[in-house]
C-alpha cells in the first residue's frame, strides 16, 4: 500500500446532551451535580486512507458521518484516540461553515482562500475561474445570507476545489446542486483524482459513491461497521435501510463479520464503467455463429454480492445467458439477441406463477426487465417439487460496460400473492467493448448518423450517410 494521508486510531467522539438547556449552564456554575447525558457519536473508529484514493461514507441520518469528517478536518476534537492526516486539507461541511452570512459572495471568496492557504495574490489570479465555476450572476455582490443553497453551495464548492488540495472533504453538500453543476463538480472531483489529490465524501447517493469511489465506509450508531468496495458497501447499507427493526442487529453482525474477513478493500473489484474509446462510425455487422464465436464465457465475472431474500416457497437456480444456440456467455457481444434463463424449484403448492427479470447498471439504474404470466401453460398451478426452466429472450441494446441482472418469482401461496423468491444481482454480463462503436451512453439506440454539407448552390448540398 502507498503512503497514508489519513489516518484514525481508536477515535472515539462523546457529545454531553442536556435535558434543557439552561442544564449546561447549571452544570458549570453548580458543579458537583452531572445534568448531562453521554452520548457517543463515534466509538473506537479505525482507519486508513491512502493518498490519491477516494473514499464514501454512508449510514443513516445520525450515524456519525459528519461527526467523523468534523473530526478529520479538526473543527471537533475526538474525546478519545489519534487523527492524523498529511496534506492540505480543503473542506465543505455543512451548509452554513465557512462562510461569513453578512459579507458578499466575494468577500467570502477572498476570505476563505484564504484561511485555506492562499496567499492575497493567489486568491486574486484564482478569482475569475472561482467566479466562472460558481456561476451564480450578480448574486456574487450580495451578502451571503441572501442566497439560496443551491447559490451557497456553488460558491462554497468553487472555492474548496480551487485551491489544489492534497484532501478534499466533502459532506453532502453537493446534492443540492442542480444536476447541471453536480455534473460540473463530478468533473472537477474527477480533476482532482486525476492529480492525486485524496477525496473523502458523504453522499446519500448510491450512485455517486459507486462511480467516484475506489471504497466506502459505512457509518452505523457511531461505529464503522463495514469498510470494502463501494458497490458491497452501499449494498450492504440498503439492505439495512430497508430491514425491519427487529432484524437490524442480526443483519450489523453479518456486516461485521463481513468486514473482519477482509479490512482493506481489493481495488480490482471495482468493475470499470462504460468506456468509450473510438470515434468511427460504423455499426458491426457479424451474423449468429460469429456472435457465438465472440460472446465468451468467463468464470471470474461473477456477481460477489448476491442478495437472496428470503424464499417464501420456490429456489431460483442457476441463473445464466446463453446464446441463442445454447452456448454460455457472460460476456456478450452488442446487438445480438441472448437468452436469460433460470431454473424454478417449487417447494411449496402455488398458483398464477410469474417470473420476472430485470437488467441493471452497476449503479443500480433499472434498465429494463419484463414479468410474465405462465399462467395460460403448465403454471396454473404447480405441486412442491416441480422444476421449471424460464427463458426470457432479449436482444443486447447496450453499450460496452457491465450489467446485473435480478431474478424474481411470484404467486399465490396459502392465499396471499407474495414473492416466492427473488434475487439480487444473481448474474452479471459485460457487454464488450467494440472497436468499431463509438455510441455513449447506456443503452445502444442504434443510431445512424448523416450529415449535410451546406452549399451556396442548392444541387451541391450533400447528404452523407456515414455508415
Ligand atoms: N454538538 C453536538 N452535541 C450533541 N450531540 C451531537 C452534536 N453533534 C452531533 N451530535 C449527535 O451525534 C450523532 C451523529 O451526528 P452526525 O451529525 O455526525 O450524524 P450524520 O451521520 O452526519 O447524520 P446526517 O445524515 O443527518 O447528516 C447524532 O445523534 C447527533 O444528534
Ligand atoms: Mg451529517
Amino acid at each position: 500500500m502507498g503512503e497514508i494521508a489519513i489516518s484514525l486510531k481508536n477515535v472515539s467522539k462523546c457529545f454531553k446532551r442536556y435535558r434543557h438547556p439552561a442544564d449546561r449552564l447549571k452544570e458549570i456554575l453548580l458543579p458537583g451535580k452531572v445534568r448531562s447525558d453521554e452520548f457517543w457519536a463515534l466509538r473506537d473508529i479505525s482507519l486508513e486512507l491512502p493518498k490519491g484514493k477516494t473514499l464514501g461514507v454512508v449510514g443513516r441520518n445520525g450515524s456519525g458521518k459528519s461527526t467523523l469528517l468534523q473530526t478529520i478536518v479538526g473543527t471537533l476534537s475526538p474525546t478519545s484516540g489519534e487523527v492524523e492526516v498529511k496534506g492540505r486539507i480543503s473542506a465543505l461541511l455543512e451548509l452554513g461553515s465557512g462562510f461569513n452570512p453578512e459579507f458578499t459572495g466575494r468577500q467570502n471568496v477572498f476570505f476563505n482562500a484564504q484561511l485555506l492557504g492562499l496567499s492575497q495574490q493567489e486568491v486574486e489570479n484564482r478569482f475569475d475561474e472561482i467566479v466562472a465555476f460558481a456561476d451564480i450572476g450578480d448574486f456574487l455582490d450580495q451578502p451571503v445570507k441572501t442566497y439560496s443553497s443551491g447559490m451557497f453551495v456553488r460558491l462554497a464548492f468553487a472555492v474548496a476545489t480551487s485551491v489544489d488540495p492534497d484532501i478534499l472533504i466533502v459532506d453532502e453538500a453537493l446534492s443540492v446542486g442542480d444536476e447541471a453543476f453536480q455534473r460540473k463538480c463530478f468533473a472537477r472531483i474527477e480533476t482532482i483524482q486525476e492529480r492525486g489529490g485524496t477525496i473523502l465524501f458523504v453522499s446519500h447517493a448510491a450512485t455517486m459513491i459507486i462511480e467516484l469511489c475506489d471504497s466506502a465506509i459505512f457509518m452505523h450508531d457511531g461505529e464503522l461497521l463495514l469498510y470494502h468496495t463501494p458497490k458491497i458497501v452501499v449494498d450492504k447499507y440498503q439492505k439495512l435501510i430497508y430491514s425491519p427493526p427487529h432484524k437490524v442487529e442480526a443483519l450489523c453482525e453479518e456486516i461485521r463479520k463481513l468486514n473482519q474477513e477482509k479490512d482493506l478493500p481489493d481495488e480490482t473489484e471495482k468493475l470499470p464503467l462504460f468506456t468509450p474509446n473510438s470515434s468511427e462510425f460504423a455499426i458491426p455487422s457479424s451474423g449468429p455463429v460469429e456472435q457465438a464465436a465472440r460472446a465468451y464465457y468467463d468464470e471470474e465475472l461473477q456477481p460477489s454480492n448476491t442478495l437472496h431474500y428470503e424464499s417464501r416457497g420456490a429456489k431460483i437456480i442457476d441463473p445464466q445467458i446463453l446464446t441463442p444456440t445454447g452456448k454460455k456467455v457472460n460476456n456478450l457481444v452488442g446487438r445480438h439477441e441472448y437468452i436469460y434463463t433460470y431454473t424454478v424449484e417449487f417447494l411449496e403448492a402455488a398458483s398464477q406463477i410469474r417470473c420476472g427479470m430485470l437488467v441493471k447498471t452497476i449503479s443500480g439504474l433499472e434498465l429494463g426487465g419484463a414479468s410474465h404470466s405462465f399462467s395460460e401453460h403448465s403454471l396454473q398451478n404447480v405441486e412442491p417439487g416441480t422444476k421449471v426452466v424460464v427463458k426470457f429472450r432479449f436482444k443486447c441494446l447496450l453499450n460496452p460496460g457491465v450489467y446485473f441482472l435480478n431474478a424474481g418469482v411470484s404467486g399465490i401461496v396459502k392465499g396471499d400473492f407474495t414473492y416466492l423468491a427473488r434475487c439480487i444481482d444473481v448474474a452479471m454480463f459485460r457487454v464488450q467493448q467494440e472497436q468499431s462503436l463509438s455510441a455513449t451512453g447506456i443503452v445502444d439506440l442504434l443510431v445512424k448518423p448523416s450529415v449535410m454539407v451546406d452549399a451556396e448552390v442548392p444541387e451541391m448540398v450533400k447528404e452523407i450517410e456515414l455508415i
